[in-house]
């Protein structure tokens, strides 16, 4: 069985992300901070892994990686702490986690990203949100300047509506929303479908059944 490491695994898109992996037959191991997030990881079917992206080197994070066949990122500091931790987190984290899987000898890394138009326009932008964006565009452009496997997915503004099942993805797209269930579910068909490689996906709830969506895009 093929084995998928999640960084961010106890979040949002990380615990959904585990269920989707598991009923494709993938064994997820979730990386998580907290030894209480192990039981509900479990529950899911994945193995919790614990450690945190601060306090973690590379060696460190390629030896709790070692044996997995994939990588998706999907941790994030949510805003949380400020520049300094996105920059700590969405920036290094994934800095971190792209030199481990290197080490580990890991080719597939996917990096849920954001979509580049998210909030321009508004005229009371934060600083710590223009600072966001720019950490998620460096971290593609560090991902995409490795000699991995990767794929990066950038999905519209995230909701908790129930997954429909049907999306838009495509290399560039209008901007828009998309609920977490669905950038799960399309994250655990990417890091599956080898013949999607070195390419940015965008992705909006639309009209296609995802599994759909990513052969169109392969077709193309
Ligand atoms: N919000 C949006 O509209 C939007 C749009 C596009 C893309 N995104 C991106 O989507 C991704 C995931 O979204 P989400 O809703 O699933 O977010 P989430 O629930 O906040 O999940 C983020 C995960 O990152 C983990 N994390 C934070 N600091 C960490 C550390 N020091 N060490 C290890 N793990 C750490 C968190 O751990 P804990 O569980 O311990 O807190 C959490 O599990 C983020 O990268 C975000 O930037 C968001």
């Amino acid at each position: 069985m093929r084995k998928i490491f999640i960084v961010g695994g106890a979040g949002k898109i990380g615990r959904i992300l585990a269920a989707e992996l598991v009923q494709r037959d993938l064994q997820p191991f979730s990386l998580c901070r907290k030894a209480e997030q192990a039981d509900a990881l479990q529950a899911l079917g994945a193995t919790p892994v614990i450690g945190d992206l601060l306090d973690l080197n590379i060696a460190q994070m390629a030896s709790k990686m070692d044996g997995c066949d994939a990588v998706i990122f999907t941790a994030g500091a949510g805003g949380k702490g400020g520049e300094e931790m996105t920059n700590a987190i969405d920036g290094d984290g994934l800095a971190l986690s792209v030199a481990a899987a290197r080490r580990a000898g890991i080719k597939r890394f996917v990096l849920v990203s954001a979509f580049p138009e998210a909030g321009r326009g508004k005229k009371d932008a934060s600083p710590t949100f223009e600072n966001y964006m720019k950490v998620k565009k460096q971290a593609e452009v560090h991902l995409a300047s490795s000699d991995l496997d990767w794929v990066i997915v950038r999905p519209g503004t995230l909701t908790d509506h129930p997954a429909s099942g049907l999306i838009d993805a495509g290399l560039t797209l209008p901007y828009s929303t998309v609920s977490r269930g669905d950038v799960a579910s399309t994250l655990a068909e990417v890091v599956n479908m080898p013949q999607i490689s070195r390419t940015i996906i965008e992705l909006t709830q639309g009209g296609t059944v995802v599994k759909e969506a990513l052969q169109h895009l392969i077709a193309e």
